[in-house]
């Protein structure tokens, strides 16, 4: 099949590099949406309802931001990973198979994947920036990223609110910003 040649001002090393970028973040969204789903159908307790219900429109997110990557790796002029054998081998996630956990230990465990691929995006945004020459792909990661730390910021709040001391404190380790008198 002929292709056209793609002339937007990349060279092929700058576009590579991006589309192995963007295919290590479709891969991680991949897994975290298997993850996300799963949880969605497992978790029990007084939270049910909340989680299962904040994981349905955290699987929706996932789902928009996986056909988004798929769509900008084809529109660099490469393939994006379509099998789960690759989605495994390209992410830097890891899955947890033949565990049924707790609600707790279910939003942990999704907070710390939702953080990794935040810090993978950042390390994307800067390769991006000043090695890949693509300004594009920079601002379409942080858009991603931004997606990424509202919802680990709707998690991490189900977490802080049992790390409460008894005296109605919050430990230290978690008070960062707090203004004065407030
Ligand atoms: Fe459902």
């Amino acid at each position: 099949m002929a292709t056209r040649a793609i002339n937007i001002g990349l060279s092929d090393r700058e576009r590579e590099g991006s589309i192995g970028l963007l295919n290590m973040a479709l891969s991680n969204a991949y897994l975290l949406l298997i993850k996300t789903k799963k949880y969605h159908w497992d978790v029990v307790g007084p939270q049910f309802m909340t989680l299962h219900k904040l994981w349905e429109e955290h699987y929706q997110t996932l789902s928009l931001s996986v056909d988004e990557y798929a769509e900008r790796i084809r529109m660099l002029g490469g393939y994006p990973v379509g099998t789960a054998a690759g989605f495994l081998a390209y992410s830097t996630l890891t899955e947890d198979p033949g565990d049924i956990l707790g609600a707790t230990e279910m939003v942990t465990r999704l907070v710390d994947d939702h953080e990794e691929i935040i810090r993978g995006l950042r390390s994307a945004i800067d390769a991006c920036t000043d090695e890949f020459h693509d300004a594009g792909n920079a601002d379409f990661f942080t858009a991603q990223m931004e997606q990424h730390e509202s919802m680990a910021w709707m998690l991490r709040s189900f977490i802080e609110g049992e790390s409460v001391q008894s005296n109605g404190q919050i430990p230290s380790s978690t008070a960062v910003g707090i203004p004065a008198g407030v």
